[in-house]
């Protein structure tokens, strides 16, 4: 019989079936993914990792997770290491926009082809990457403009909004502010009063609006960029004495379990929803790399809006 890869394959598979050799050596003919994860900051970020575990898992790709801890000199250690590895594709979601070049032609010269996941890079060279998939972030911070415009359309003004950034430099804090703030600036009875980062967490948006409370007592409006640090501030707000959604409108964005539960509760306002279950998209996207298909450059997740009415209803049916 003449030996090539097929046949070799096939005798390794029913070596490993029968036992004679252990199924990890087998294993090597799985396509290995390097994936480089953002960190574990907030409830979207947890499912969005528990996503790509378990689609992996499914797909029968070996994954090589690494979690960042929000610093991007982590996320560039963790690629290197997987070119170092030789993986078959790496994927990654950028913490911040920039500063990817260098290690993104790094793996263009090992020919390992990247995927972008749920955040983008803000690169000229787009042929440092095959695909970018998630969100429209602009679109959801326009989604939260246009609730809020529709909301507020009795009201004559001022409306004083504070707002709870994302991480500084991350492609959502960035969109969102911008989708924001292109709807409210149609009205200048809108207008952003404060504004700073929480980093996307709930301990830090509790202690930024804290300070807001403490030096503002003419807040109409909070807007956050992600549910866990509208949590952290609900808290603030209901131990500085006041009414969450009701003396401050509350909207925020991800759509996460937590959020329902603050709706439910009468707390939030609204949430828009930024989808993290990506797996099993970037694990067909990973196989059909491998396969030689080619992918758009784009592939837009779809989302939907949730204001507290819908909340009970709409809490039963969500996965994340
Ligand atoms: O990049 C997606 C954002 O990152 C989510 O909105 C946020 O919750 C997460 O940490």
């Amino acid at each position: 019989m003449k030996l090539t890869r097929r046949t070799l394959t096939k005798a390794l598979a029913s070596a490993s079936l029968t036992g004679l050799l252990p199924a990890a050596a087998f294993a090597q003919n799985k396509i290995v993914l390097g994936f480089a994860q953002v960190g574990a900051e907030s409830e979207w970020r947890t499912a969005n990792t528990e996503s790509i575990k378990s689609s992996a898992a499914a797909a029968g790709i070996d994954l090589k997770f690494s979690d960042a801890q929000q610093k991007q000199e982590n996320q560039i250690k963790a690629i290197r290491s997987y070119i170092a590895q030789k993986v078959d594709v790496i994927a990654f979601s950028p913490v911040v926009e920039t500063g990817w070049d260098t290690v993104l032609l790094e793996a263009k010269a090992a020919k390992i082809p990247v995927v972008l996941t749920d955040r983008s890079v803000n690169s000229k060279d787009t042929s440092l990457y095959v695909t970018f998939m998630g969100s429209d972030f602009i679109e959801e911070g326009r989604k939260a403009g246009k609730w809020l415009v529709e909301k507020m359309k009795d009201n004559k003004g001022p409306i004083n909004i504070v707002e709870l950034q994302g991480t500084v430099g991350s492609a959502p804090a960035i969109d969102r502010k911008k989708g924001f703030e292109e709807i409210i600036k149609a009205d200048p009875k809108f207008k952003i009063t404060r504004s700073q980062t929480g980093d996307f967490t709930r301990a830090k948006g509790k202690e930024v609006m804290e300070a807001f409370l403490k030096a503002d007592k003419n807040i109409n409006v909070l807007f956050a960029h992600n549910d866990d640090m509208a949590i952290g501030a609900i808290q603030a707000i209901e131990e500085a004495g006041l009414k969450p959604a009701k003396d401050i409108t509350i909207i925020s964005i991800d759509a996460v379990k937590g959020a329902f539960e603050a709706m439910i509760a009468g707390k939030l306002n609204v949430s828009v929803e930024c989808s993290p279950l990506l797996g099993p998209q970037l694990m067909s996207a990973v196989k059909d790399i491998k396969a030689g298909k080619s992918l758009p450059k784009r592939i837009v997740t779809e989302e939907g809006i949730f204001p507290m009415e819908v909340a009970a209803k709409e809490f039963p049916s969500r996965k994340y």
